[in-house]
């Protein structure tokens, strides 16, 4: 029987606790695919889980991460519409397809095995095709699995974006720079933050049309209103939750979106009441996002495919404990740029 490196995680020995295992390649059942995995990806929710401080539920033993790409080596004897080597990403997860998200929902890579190993079996009503013509490789259609369907229901799930619109992304991780490419491909507006400047330099380089440094400039709402000629903007990234959803407030345009993604800078915050007074006055939108469904990861390879938007991949790892146990740390530490992949190529 063929064999396949799985790595798994020890939950109490955090990011050092995942270890190498050799299992068996399963064999597709009926209605499944048999894929070779080429690329993974990582989100600061692997790094949250490898560390236990991932708000959701984790299976002690658990095979990590969620996105990846791979291509079809196998199919089960009544699969249609697929063929050996297409090129195909799975959303996050198996049980958010289509519509709005309900309650009970969960990723790959915390109670349900994850992408961190060498072949998956899927479901194939739940993979996603990739476009055959488009010069995207394995590493940038991993790099948007999660961030790709998250970004679009934030920008086109409910109020949508449009040219000419102004966007804040608080950040240079995943999310905002998938936010980036998408609202730049949009015609938007683009303000970013973060706490290096030389990472401005990077989202200036992809399409920026205004940074700020939110460790320079603490109230940097103030200079969104000034760059913004004090309208706000139209479309908000949230990534930091109760350490940046005052100021977010503060900038948002009359009917503006605020959507709320990430809770980057929580550590030790209390709500308060009056918080959320200014969303009241100015009659925005402030939406909670679960990732996004697997129509909405179809629209993104439609469009993704169609414009050729490759995702910026920052920072690329090896397929072997080492690298991998540093490709977590990295994320962990926030160095990175955009995406973190794993090549299995
Ligand atoms: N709701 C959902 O469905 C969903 C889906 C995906 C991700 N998320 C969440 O969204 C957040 C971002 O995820 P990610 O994968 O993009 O993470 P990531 O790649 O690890 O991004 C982290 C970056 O966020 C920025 N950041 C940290 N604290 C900040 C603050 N106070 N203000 C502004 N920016 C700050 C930093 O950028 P600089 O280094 O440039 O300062 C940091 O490098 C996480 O909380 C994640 O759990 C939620």
């Amino acid at each position: 029987m063929s064999t396949q490196t799985v790595f798994r995680l020890t939950q109490a020995e955090g990011i050092s606790g995942l270890h190498a295992t050799q299992e068996p390649i399963p064999t597709p059942g009926p209605h499944e695919l048999l894929i070779k995995i080429h690329s993974i990806a990582l989100n600061y929710r692997d790094t949250a889980i490898a560390t236990s401080t991932y708000p959701l539920p984790i299976r002690d033993g658990v095979v990590p991460t969620s996105d990846m790409a791979g291509s079809v080596v196998e199919l089960g004897p009544l699969v249609t519409g697929f063929e050996v080597g297409d090129r195909v990403i799975p959303p996050v997860s198996a049980s958010y397809l289509y519509g709005a998200f309900k309650e009970g929902v969960d990723a790959y890579g915390s109670v349900e095995d994850g992408m961190l190993r060498e072949y998956v079996v899927l479901p194939a009503h739940i993979v996603v095709k990739l476009p055959t013509g488009a010069k995207i490789g394995f590493r940038e259609w991993a790099a948007v699995v999660c961030t790709g369907a998250t970004v679009w229901n934030a920008f086109y799930g409910n109020v949508a974006l449009r040219p000419g619109d102004t966007v804040l992304l608080q950040g240079t991780g995943g999310v905002s720079i998938t936010g980036l490419v998408f609202a730049k491909a949009a015609g938007a507006i683009i303000i970013v933050t973060s706490s290096s400047d030389e990472k401005l330099e990077k989202a200036k380089a992809l399409g920026a049309d205004y940074t700020i440094n939110y460790k320079t400039h603490p109230n940097w709402a103030a200079e969104v209103l000034r760059l913004t000629n004090g309208e706000g903007v139209d479309h908000i990234i949230e990534n930091g939750g109760l350490g940046t959803i005052e100021q977010s407030l503060e900038c948002v345009a009359a009917s503006g979106v605020i959507s709320l993604i990430g809770f980057l800078s929580n550590a030790g915050q209390q709500s308060q009441p009056s918080i959320l007074m200014p969303a009241l006055v100015k009659a925005v939108v402030v939406r909670g996002v679960r990732g996004g469904s697997k129509h909405q990861l179809e629209e993104v390879v439609r469009y993704m495919g169609k414009h050729e938007l490759a995702m910026p991949v920052g920072k690329v790892f090896g397929f072997n404990r080492e690298e991998i146990v540093a490709a977590f740390e990295y994320v962990a530490s926030g160095k990175h740029f955009g995406k973190v992949c794993i090549s299995l190529d």
